[in-house]
């Protein structure tokens, strides 16, 4: 599942429910997790299945749990999230949750749940006008619980008037707001590279680097979360691409090299997190060598990624990490300078707290202008935003964006 945001998705009995599978794509798109929970009548309009392919999980659905599956999901499930949503939402369940009442696994979720709550009902008119529902709505908001819609206009069962489900972009729109993802990046091609490339000696042993990929999984992620369209191409890494990126493997510098030019043609961004292998081996065998002695490989350099990228940059905003031991400021503007880069992110890769395989970093972000920011010890999520933040910046600075 996806390491960022995770949204509960409930869904309740209603023709709408079908409007649920469709706001389950839109939230997966955004780079968001979504755990799909479902009564026993939504099940009657739409199959768990349907939100079981879309999601990529599981649904949680009614009744109590079959043994092997978590015993509590009412109270982890919620913790494990930033925000829920119900989609559509019957008169039923805004009843149960305005008067505590938790007689299934949704509406037990709902009461455990101690995260923000959007509601987006949908019911025929007259029962959305009816006075018990009108102040279970009432109550709840004064709880804090959002409301979006319902909109009017002609309802399933052919009257007219308030209760159809709110359009499912004013859902997503609300959830936007909810969760503060930013829209600055909305339609820019954003590639980023991540992990380690491993270089074959031969049929089973290779050469590699630590890199876990967690800052380029982070940065791709923020970046889906601010609207951009992602493409992630990576090496060898410990954690899963975030849903919503368009994924590439790339085990080798050379297969790395071919895969970000073709993105890098219709990018606006790249944001080169990788740790390329400088060398690849001389005259690899396509068997597994016999053990020996002594064994000297022979080592020829890889192509410089970045560099190359950096020679064919026409519109393209390009960010370089610089890993650096020692002289770690004058290192990276060398990089800054000799790649041709926008930003140029330094980490000092000796300590063993922050960078590789660290949940951490601590950086120095310079743009081309000279600019200097030094980011303190911080997750790497936070530092993710702090380079797409400056990459924005320098990019808005050199091409006003229309
Ligand atoms: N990079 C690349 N292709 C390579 C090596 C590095 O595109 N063959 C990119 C990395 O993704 C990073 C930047 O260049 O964004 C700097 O990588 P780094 O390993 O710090 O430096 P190198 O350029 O390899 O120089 P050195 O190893 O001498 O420090």
């Amino acid at each position: 599942m996806n390491p960022g945001i995770k949204v509960v998705l409930g869904v309740t009995g209603g023709i709408a429910a079908y409007k649920g599978a469709e706001l389950a794509r839109k939230l997966m798109e955004l780079g968001l997790g979504v755990q799909a929970v479902m009564t026993r009548n939504a099940e009657k309009f739409v199959t768990p299945l349907t939100f079981e392919a879309l999601t990529g999980s599981p649904v949680i659905r009614a009744g109590l749990p079959e043994p092997g599956d978590d015993p509590m999901p009412h109270i982890s499930v919620p913790r494990s999230a930033s925000l829920m949503v119900i989609a559509p939402a019957t008169a039923g369940i805004i009843g149960k949750m305005a008067n505590g009442i938790a007689d299934d696994t949704l509406s037990t979720m709902l009461l455990a749940a101690d995260i923000p709550v959007i509601m987006a009902p949908a019911m025929n008119p007259a029962m959305y006008a009816n006075q018990a529902v009108q102040e279970n709505i009432a109550r709840l908001k004064t709880r804090g619980v959002r409301f979006v819609g319902p909109s009017a206009g002609e309802v399933a069962c052919g009257e007219t008037g308030e209760g159809k489900l709110a359009p499912v972009e004013d859902i997503v729109s609300a959830v936007k707001e909810a969760l503060n993802l930013k829209t600055d990046m909305d339609g820019l091609n954003v590639v980023v590279t991540a992990g380690g490339t491993r270089e074959p000696i031969d049929a089973v042993r290779y050469i590699g680097n630590r890199s876990s990929g967690k800052m380029g999984v982070a940065i791709a992620s923020a970046a889906l979360r601010r609207g951009a369209t992602v493409t992630l191409i990576s090496g060898a890494m410990d954690v899963e691409p975030p849903t919503g990126v368009a994924f590439t493997q790339a085990m080798t510098a050379d297969e790395m090299l071919n895969a970000v030019g073709e993105a890098f043609k219709t990018a606006d961004m790249l944001i080169m997190s990788a740790a390329v292998g400088d060398y690849h081996v001389n005259g690899r065998s396509g068997g597994k060598v016999k053990k020996k002695e002594d064994w000297t490989i022979s080592l020829a350099p890889n192509p410089d990624i970045l560099m190359e990228m950096g020679k064919r940059k026409e519109s393209q905003t390009l960010v370089g990490f610089a890993a650096e031991t020692e002289r770690a400021e004058e290192h990276g503007l060398e990089k800054l300078r000799n790649k041709n880069l926008d930003v140029v992110v330094i980490n000092d890769v000796s300590r063993k707290d922050i960078g590789f395989n660290s949940d951490f970093n601590e950086v120095t972000i310079i743009t081309k202008s000279g600019a200097v920011e030094k980011i303190p010890k911080s997750p790497k999520t936070t530092i993710a935003g702090k380079i797409l933040d400056t990459a924005l910046a320098v990019r808005d600075g050199s091409k006003p964006r229309t």
